[in-house]
C-alpha cells in the first residue's frame, strides 16, 4: 500500500442545509476516497452564507468528524454568495512585477464593498493563445480577481477554530466544484457549464478547455420551495421538507398547489441559468456544449428535463467519484450514489493541499 501525501487536507463544505465532509488519499497509485459523510443542520443556523448559530453548527461538525473518525485537523472549506466577488480584469503586463500593489488599486473600481472590508486574492489567467498572437496584443493580461468579505471569512475561520480545526485553505464553492469536475470522468475539452443548486445558492461555473470563463452565484435554491410549502400549507419546516422530498404523502386536492410551487421554482432557476448563458454567449466566443448538474436541489423532479428543453443542451449529473478509487467494503455504495450530487464541493475541497490558496 502506498502512503498518502503529508500535506493533504480534509474537505469541509459548510452548506446551509447540511455539512459535507470528504477525505481523499492522493497516493502513487491514484486518488482513493477515504471518508465521506454528511450531517443536516437545523433551518436558520446558516442564512445567506452567514453562520447565525455558531455553537449548533460547531456541534454538528464535531459529530460528523467523530462519526467519520477523522484525525487530520488541517481542513479546507469554502464560501459563496453575495460576500464573494469574482471578476476577470485586464491589466497592463508592465504591472506584472508589482502585481500585488497594482491589483489593490485596480480592484477598488470593481468591488462593490469598501476595499478595507475584503480579503483580496488574484490569479493570472493563462491566455491559451499561441506565442505569435500574444506578441500582437497590446500588452494586456487577464487576471482573475477574487474578493471575499472579511466578516464572513472570519465567521468560517472562527467556526473551524471553535471546533478545534486548523483552516489551511479557504476556497470558493465555484472553484471547488471545478476541482471536482476535473477529477470526474466527464469530457474535459470543449465548453461545459457546471450548475450547482443547493438550499440557498445557485452556483454557475462555465469551463472552457479547463479554464473558468464565467462564474455567478445567485440566491436561488431548495429552501424557496420548502418555505413556500410551509407557508401555503401552514405546516412545520420539517413537514414541508418531507413533502418536497416525497417522503410524506399529501392529500390529492393539495397536489396541484405543490406542483405549482415546483414549477414556479424550476422556471425561476432555468431563467437565471439562461440569463447567465446569454451573458456568456454575448461576451465570449465559446459555445456551451453541455451542462453538468450538482447540488441537492438539482434532483428536484422535472428540473433536469425542463432545463434540457429550455437550453437545448445535453444535461448530465456531475459524478464526483469518476476517477476516485472506492473501496467497497468501506462504503455503502447506494448511500454514496445518493449523496453524490451534494458531495461535489467537499470532494473538490478534499483535493486541495496545504499551501494552496
Ligand atoms: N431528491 C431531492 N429532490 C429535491 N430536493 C432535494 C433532494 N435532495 C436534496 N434536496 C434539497 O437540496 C438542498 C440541499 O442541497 P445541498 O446539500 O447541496 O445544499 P447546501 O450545500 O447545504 O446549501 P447551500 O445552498 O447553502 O450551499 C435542500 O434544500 C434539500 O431539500
Ligand atoms: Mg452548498
Amino acid at each position: 500500500m502506498s502512503a498518502p501525501k503529508r500535506n493533504q487536507v480534509v474537505g469541509i463544505d459548510i452548506g446551509s442545509h447540511s455539512i459535507k465532509i470528504a477525505e481523499i488519499d492522493d497516493t502513487k497509485k491514484g486518488l482513493i476516497l477515504k471518508n465521506f459523510g454528511m450531517i443536516e443542520l437545523p433551518p436558520d443556523a446558516i442564512v445567506e452564507g452567514s453562520i447565525k448559530e455558531m455553537e449548533i453548527v460547531s456541534a454538528a461538525l464535531t459529530n460528523l468528524l467523530t462519526n467519520l473518525r477523522i484525525k487530520n485537523k488541517n481542513v479546507a472549506t469554502s464560501i459563496s454568495g453575495y460576500s464573494v466577488i469574482i471578476k476577470k480584469i485586464e491589466i497592463s503586463k508592465k504591472e506584472e512585477e508589482d502585481l500585488e500593489k497594482s491589483i489593490q488599486s485596480e480592484a477598488e473600481q470593481y468591488i462593490p464593498f469598501d476595499i478595507e472590508d475584503v480579503n483580496l486574492d488574484f490569479q493570472i489567467i493563462p491566455s491559451g493563445k499561441k506565442e505569435e498572437e500574444k506578441e500582437e496584443e497590446e500588452g494586456l493580461m487577464e487576471v482573475l480577481l477574487v474578493a471575499a468579505k472579511k466578516d464572513i471569512v472570519e465567521e468560517y475561520i472562527s467556526l473551524l477554530h471553535l471546533t478545534g480545526l486548523n483552516p489551511v485553505v479557504l476556497d470558493i464553492d465555484a472553484f471547488a466544484l471545478q476541482n471536482a469536475f476535473e477529477i470526474s470522468n466527464h469530457e474535459q475539452s470543449g465548453c461545459h457549464a457546471l450548475v450547482h443548486i443547493g438550499a440557498q445558492q445557485l452556483t454557475i461555473n462555465v469551463i472552457n478547455s479547463g479554464v473558468s470563463i464565467f462564474t455567478r452565484d445567485s440566491s436561488y435554491g431548495g429552501v424557496q420551495i420548502t418555505s413556500e410549502i410551509q407557508k401555503k400549507l401552514n405546516i412545520s419546516y420539517r413537514e414541508a421538507e418531507m413533502i418536497k422530498l416525497g417522503a410524506k404523502p399529501i392529500e390529492t386536492e393539495k397536489r396541484p398547489l405543490i406542483e405549482e410551487i415546483f414549477t414556479s421554482a424550476v422556471t425561476n432557476w432555468c431563467q437565471e441559468i439562461k440569463r447567465a448563458f446569454d451573458f456568456v454567449a454575448s461576451t465570449s466566443p465559446y459555445k456551451i456544449e453541455s451542462i453538468l448538474l450538482s447540488g441537492g436541489s438539482s434532483l428536484l423532479p422535472g428540473f433536469s428535463r425542463y432545463l434540457g428543453l429550455e437550453t437545448g443542451l445535453n444535461i448530465e449529473m456531475l459524478n464526483p467519484y469518476g476517477n476516485l478509487e472506492i473501496k467497497e467494503k468501506l462504503f455503502d455504495t447506494g448511500y454514496l450514489n445518493y449523496i453524490a450530487p451534494q458531495g461535489a464541493v467537499s470532494i473538490g475541497l478534499a483535493l486541495r493541499y496545504i499551501g494552496d490558496k
